[in-house]
């Protein structure tokens, strides 16, 4: 039966891979490595770079896949994560049939972890429904964008004893300060922290985490968020593209 390997790669650095990663690369026959148009190119570079460095079995493959884009106008968010999931299910459907042998293994390669704001588990899982192909399947964890960021800060992801909430720039509102005293934010395309009104309120903010553009910018929200904004403007427009991550906190280890 064919087998997959989903192997979480780090969140930019190709030191971030583990020991367990590297000989799930080694266990492969083929490696997919997805490509996101030329903006988001440095991305397939990490991965390329990854094999390059660490795949030392001979014998294996690269192939290189596009990944299919999210269509959005005229349809609900849930519809369009809906109908995209689909289509990357038929691409990857297409890959396991065509590129991979009955008793062979693939290996795709996750940026950070594949459990967190990833939805190869879940496609995989889809096909997997579809029935066309069988096989087995088994997932390999790696550093999360949210770890690189609390170790360029240097802090501990929650206060003591509190819990925090993981969300996306869309549902900030929701979620900090009300409803939590730490609030991680991924995905943020709208620049959700600017319209936090808290006079207490840190943030911690990252940028190209573990890769040599690396920014952390890091204070008092209503201090350093315009800085933030002009520097996320600054660099987006240089390199063309932008991944960053923040972390939101008020409050401090022990004050109940
Ligand atoms: C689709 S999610 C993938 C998250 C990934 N599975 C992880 O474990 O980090 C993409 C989001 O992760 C965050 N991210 C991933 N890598 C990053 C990096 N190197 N620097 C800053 N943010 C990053 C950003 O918030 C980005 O919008």
């Amino acid at each position: 039966m064919r087998h997959i390997l989903v192997i979480g790669i780090g969140a930019g650095n190709p030191e971030h891979m583990t020991i367990q990663a590297i000989n799930a690369l080694n266990r492969a026959d083929v490696l997919f490595i997805p490509t996101k148009g030329a903006k988001k190119a440095e991305l397939a570079e990490v991965r390329r770079e990854i094999c390059g460095r660490y795949v030392t079995r001979s014998g294996s493959r690269t192939v290189e896949f596009a990944v299919p884009v999210r269509r959005t106008e005229g349809r609900s968010y849930a519809g369009s994560v809906d109908e995209w999931h689909a289509s990357i299910a038929a691409t990857y459907e297409r890959l396991l049939e065509g590129e991979l042998g009955e008793d062979q293994t693939g290996a795709f390669l996750v940026w950070g972890d594949p459990m967190l704001y990833d939805s190869t588990i879940r496609i995989i899982e889809r096909v997997r429904a579809r029935g066309r192909v069988s096989f087995e399947f088994e997932v390999i964890p790696g550093i999360t964008s949210l770890q690189a960021l609390c170790a360029s800060h240097r802090i501990p992801l929650n206060l003591v004893g509190k819990p925090l909430e993981i969300t996306t720039g869309r549902r900030l509102a929701e979620s900090f300060p009300h409803r939590t005293e730490t609030a991680v934010v991924m995905l943020d395309g709208e620049q959700a922290f600017q319209h936090i009104e808290d006079s207490e309120a840190e943030i911690y903010w990252g940028a190209y985490l573990g890769t040599p553009d690396e920014i952390v910018i890091s204070g008092r929200l209503a201090e350093v968020k315009d800085e933030i904004l002009k520097t996320r403007a600054a660099v987006r427009e240089r390199m063309g593209w932008i991944m960053d991550i923040y972390l939101l906190r008020k409050g401090a280890d022990f004050d109940d």
